[in-house]
C-alpha cells in the first residue's frame, strides 16, 4: 500500500499565509533587503549556514525572519521532513513510473571506502576527521534503522557495482599505450561524468594522463571531430546509457565502433570498448564484452554516483571518485538528519519555491567563479528543469503555482562582460547564485583568485547596494536578490557535497509543489516525431504536415 500523499503546497493555508506577507512587505514587487540589513545585525548569522564543508549566505536574498518563519510553518503543513526520508528509505518515491529512486545509495561508502577517502583538505566549518565520522555513522545509524530490504539490498549491490567499477578504471588507466577517451553519452550519461571530469581536472594543475573527447549530440560534427584527434590504436571507447536504446548514443556507438574496426580489426575493436548501463542485455546486443551495470532506480540526471562515473575514476583515478561520492554522503546525512531549521538542502529548497512560486521570478541564474566549473550550469539545468518541469501534481491535476525556474549561467567573471548588465538594471529581477571558491589551486601571482573572488563579492554587493543616480541610465535601483555558496576549495569531496546538496533542493522543492520530479515524459513526444520526419527528409513525403514544418522540410531538402 503506498503512504497517503500529504497535501500540496498550493492547497494549504500556509501558502495563502506567505502570498499575503509578500503582498504586506514587497508592495512594489520587491523587498527591501537594504533595510532588513540596517534592521538586524544578526541578519548574516541568521540566513548562513554550513554542511558537509560548504558554507552558504543568503542573508542578500529577498527573505525576512517572517518568511522564514512562514517558509518552515509550509515545510510542516506539507510534512517536507519526509520527502528525502521516503526516498532514502526505498519507499514508492517514482510513482508515476512504478519504483523506488536509488541515487542516494549509490553514495553509501563501505568502511574501507571510508578509510580511503582519507582526509578531505581544508574543512573549514568542522574539522574533516569529524565531518567524516559524523557522515559515516549518520549513514550507518540511519541505513541500519530505517531502510527497506530493498534498498538494502540495492546499497549492496551498488558497493559490488562499484568494485568493479574501480577495478576496470584501475586496469585501463595503469595500461600503457592508451592515450585517448571517447565517452559517448547524452543527457545524465553525458553532463554529470563530464560536468565532474572538467571540474576536478580544470582545478587540478597537473594535466591528466587521458584526454577525454566528449560526443553527445547526434551532429556528426561531434564525434568526426573528436575521431579526428585520436588514432584507433591508442583509444578507448566508453558509452554511457541508461537504456542503451537512446537513438543518438546508438548512432554514435556504430559510428566510433565502425573507425575502430577499421583501425584495429573487429577483435581488437570489440575488447577497446567499455558499456556502461542498467540493461546490460541491450549493450550485449550491440556487441559489447565490457559492461559495467547499475540499478534501474538511478535517475539518469542524478547517475553520476554509479557507474556512469566511471570515467571520473578512468581519468582520475578511484579515489577521486570515492572523495566525490563521500562529499555526498556527508550532504546527505545533513539532509536526513538536520532539523528544519537547520537543514541546508531544506532551507534553499523553500527558497526556490519562495522566489520561483510567490515571489514570481521565472528565472534563476547560476554563476560559478572557476573556470572548470564551466558546465556545472548546463549540470544544473537537466537535473532542475528535467526534475520540476512539471504541470501537473502528483494527483494528475494542473499546478495551481509555476514549477521550476528556469536556471542558466556562465562563468564569472566572463559572464559580468555579458549579461550582467540585464541582472544589475533589466526590467526582470533575477536571482543570482554566485559559487566561490575560497582557494585557487594554481600558482600563479595571488592577485589572479584575489581578482577573482574580489568581483564576485562585488557583484553580489552591486546587486544588493545599488546606486542612486538622478540620471536614469545610470541608476541602479539594488535589492536585487542573491546567495552565495562557498567552497573552501574545488576538491572531489566538495563537489560531491556541493552536487548532493542542489540534488536535495530539488526534492525539496518538488514536494512542496506536488510534483514528481522523477520522471520526464516530456521529452518523448519530440523523440517520436523525430523518428517520423527523419524518413521523410530522405524522400520528401510532407504529407500531414503542418504548413510550417512542410515548408521547413522543402528549404533543408533544396539546399
Ligand atoms: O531524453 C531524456 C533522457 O531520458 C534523460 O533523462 C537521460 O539522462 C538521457 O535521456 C539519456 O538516456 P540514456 O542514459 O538512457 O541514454
Amino acid at each position: 500500500m503506498s503512504p497517503a500523499i500529504p497535501p500540496f503546497g498550493p492547497h494549504t493555508p500556509q501558502w495563502g499565509a506567505l502570498q499575503a506577507h509578500f503582498a504586506q512587505v514587497a508592495p512594489l514587487g520587491r523587498i527591501d533587503v537594504r533595510a532588513a540589513f540596517a534592521a538586524d545585525p544578526q541578519r548574516f548569522d541568521r540566513f548562513s549556514q554550513s554542511a558537509a564543508g560548504l558554507r552558504v549566505d543568503a542573508s542578500k536574498q529577498w527573505l525576512l525572519p517572517e518568511t522564514q518563519a512562514l517558509l518552515l510553518d509550509l515545510a510542516q503543513a506539507v510534512a517536507l521532513g519526509a520527502a528525502l526520508q521516503r526516498v532514502w528509505r526505498g519507499e514508492l518515491a517514482n510513482p508515476t513510473e512504478g519504483r523506488a529512486v536509488g541515487h542516494l545509495w549509490q553514495r553509501v561508502l563501505t568502511p574501507e571506502e571510508w578509510a580511503r577517502v582519507g582526509t578531505p583538505t581544508a574543512l573549514q566549518a568542522e574539522s574533516a576527521a569529524s565531518a567524516q565520522m559524523t557522515a559515516q555513522a549518520a549513514i550507518k545509524n540511519i541505513a541500519n534503522d530505517d531502510l527497506t530490504p530493498a534498498a538494502l539490498a540495492a546499497i549492496a549491490r551498488a558497493q559490488a557495482q562499484r568494485r568493479e567499477v574501480l577495478a576496470l578504471a584501475e586496469a585501463w588507466r595503469t595500461r600503457s599505450g592508451f592515450t585517448d577517451v571517447i565517452h559517448i553519452g547524452i543527457g545524465g550519461s553525458d553532463l554529470g561524468p563530464q560536468m565532474v571530469v572538467k571540474a576536478l581536472a580544470g582545478a587540478q594543475v597537473a594535466p591528466t594522463a587521458l584526454n577525454v573527447h566528449w560526443v553527445g549530440n547526434v551532429d556528426g560534427h561531434e564525434l568526426a571531430g573528436a575521431l579526428a584527434r585520436c588514432k584507433p590504436h591508442s583509444t578507448l571507447l566508453v558509452v554511457a546509457s541508461k537504456t542503451f536504446t537512446t537513438a543518438e548514443t546508438l548512432r554514435n556507438l556504430h559510428s566510433a565502433l565502425q573507425w575502430l574496426q577499421d583501425g584495429v580489426g573487429a577483435s581488437r575493436a570489440a575488447a577497446q570498448w567499455v558499456a556502461i548501463t542498467a540493461h546490460p542485455a541491450n549493450a550485449r546486443a550491440h556487441g559489447a564484452q565490457q559492461v559495467l551495470s547499475f540499478d534501474e532506480s538511478v535517475g539518469g540526471r542524478t547517475s553520476v554516483w554509479s557507474a556512469i562515473g566511471f570515467v571520473v575514476a578512468l581519468v582520475l583515478g578511484p579515489a577521486a571518485f570515492v572523495q566525490l561520492l563521500a562529499g555526498a554522503s556527508a550532504m546527505d546525512a545533513h539532509a536526513l538528519q538536520a532539523p528544519p531549521a537547520h537543514n541546508l538542502p531544506l532551507r534553499l529548497g523553500l527558497l526556490d519555491v519562495w522566489l520561483r512560486s510567490l515571489c514570481g521570478l521565472p528565472t534563476r541564474c547560476v554563476a560559478p567563479y572557476h573556470s572548470a566549473l564551466g558546465r556545472l550550469p548546463a549540470y544544473l539545468q537537466q537535473l532542475e528543469m528535467e526534475s520540476g518541469g512539471k504541470g501537473v501534481d502528483l494527483k494528475g491535476e494542473p499546478l495551481r503555482a509555476p514549477s521550476s525556474a528556469v536556471v542558466w549561467g556562465e562563468p564569472g567573471t566572463n559572464a559580468q562582460h555579458a549579461f550582467f548588465q540585464m541582472l544589475h538594471q533589466g526590467t526582470d529581477v533575477v536571482p543570482v547564485e554566485f559559487i566561490v571558491v575560497a582557494q585557487a589551486s594554481h600558482s600563479l601571482h595571488a592577485e589572479h583568485h584575489q581578482a577573482l573572488l574580489a568581483n564576485a563579492l562585488a557583484q553580489s554587493q552591486a546587486l544588493l547596494r545599488g546606486s542612486a543616480h538622478v540620471d536614469g541610465h545610470r541608476h541602479f535601483e539594488g535589492n536585487r536578490p542573491s546567495t552565495t555558496l562557498v567552497l573552501p576549495q574545488l576538491d572531489a569531496w566538495h563537489l560531491g557535497a556541493l552536487i548532493a546538496l542542489y540534488e536535495h533542493r530539488v526534492i525539496v522543492a518538488a514536494a512542496v509543489w506536488g510534483i514528481n520530479p522523477f520522471d520526464q515524459f516530456g521529452v518523448e513526444l519530440g523523440k517520436v516525431l523525430a523518428r517520423d520526419l527523419q524518413p521523410r527528409l530522405a524522400n520528401g513525403d510532407a504529407q500531414g504536415l503542418d504548413a510550417s514544418t512542410a515548408g521547413l522540410l522543402g528549404w533543408l531538402r533544396s539546399a
